[in-house]
């Protein structure tokens, strides 16, 4: 194989299996509201699918929009947002939200670049966002997407040295077209059948790529510095 099957095969692997989340569109069917997206990520940062669910739904339902949002009470997003944790992230959701309906007429910007310059928006989420919502071609890398590109090429530095790498090689398999789908599809992949312990290869559709499957230890990437 080389690395050019892998997007078509996991693409293929999604539309039959993706999972449904609430801020997600079916595969294949366009791109998702921003504002979902958006909110879904900022909400996704050190939390668990699993929990984000009832909290997503209560924020959309109160707060359809940026610009219902910008306008709400501190006080009842503060609240509204309790048991998420991490409450710095909930101020700069809504600086967010004020700065789009303020600087952006209540749309967010669709490049990475100017994705970045929002309050709360990092790395990560500008990717996210830029692939997920508006189609453009990002490289994509959380915690679970370094797990299983790691195991794909058998990265053997561990982290964090081996994040330029790891990112590297999520760009080259990284497809032109759907890219905010196959980002989606390698974080359900690791959420699922690539999981830390005790990865499924036998459910995988990139088996037939991964260097670690081959070399028959896939659960010791990423690789760890000894404590
Ligand atoms: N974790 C963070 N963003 C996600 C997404 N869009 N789909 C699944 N898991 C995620």
């Amino acid at each position: 194989h080389n690395s050019g099957d892998i997007a078509p095969a996991l693409l293929a692997h999604y539309d039959a299996h993706a999972r449904t989340l609430p801020w997600r569109t079916p595969p294949g069917q366009g791109f998702a509201n921003p504002y979902h997206v958006w909110l879904s990520e900022i909400m996704l940062q050190q939390t668990t699918v699993a929990a984000v669910g009832t909290y997503f739904h209560t924020f959309t339902q109160i707060w359809p929009d940026f610009a219902a949002l910008a306008a709400a009470d501190d006080a009842d997003v503060m609240a509204a947002w309790a048991g998420l944790g991490y409450y710095a992230r909930a101020r700069n959701l809504l600086k967010c939200a004020r700065v789009v309906v303020v600087e952006h007429a209540g749309r967010l910007p669709e490049t990475e670049a100017e994705l970045l310059k929002l309050p709360g928006i990092g790395p990560y989420t500008a990717a996210a966002i830029a692939a997920i919502a508006f189609g453009q071609r990002a490289v994509v890398v959380d915690a679970n997407v370094e797990r299983v590109v790691s195991r794909l090429f058998a990265i053997a530095p561990p982290l964090p040295q081996s994040k330029p790498l790891i990112r590297d090689a999520m760009d080259s398999i990284t497809p032109k077209g759907r890219a905010g789908d196959f980002a989606q599809a390698m974080m359900d992949l690791g959420a699922g059948i690539c999981s830390v312990r005790a990865p499924s290869c036998q459910l995988c559709p990139l088996a037939f790529a991964c260097d670690a499957k081959r070399l028959g230890n896939p659960e010791i990437y990423p690789a760890k510095t000894p404590k």
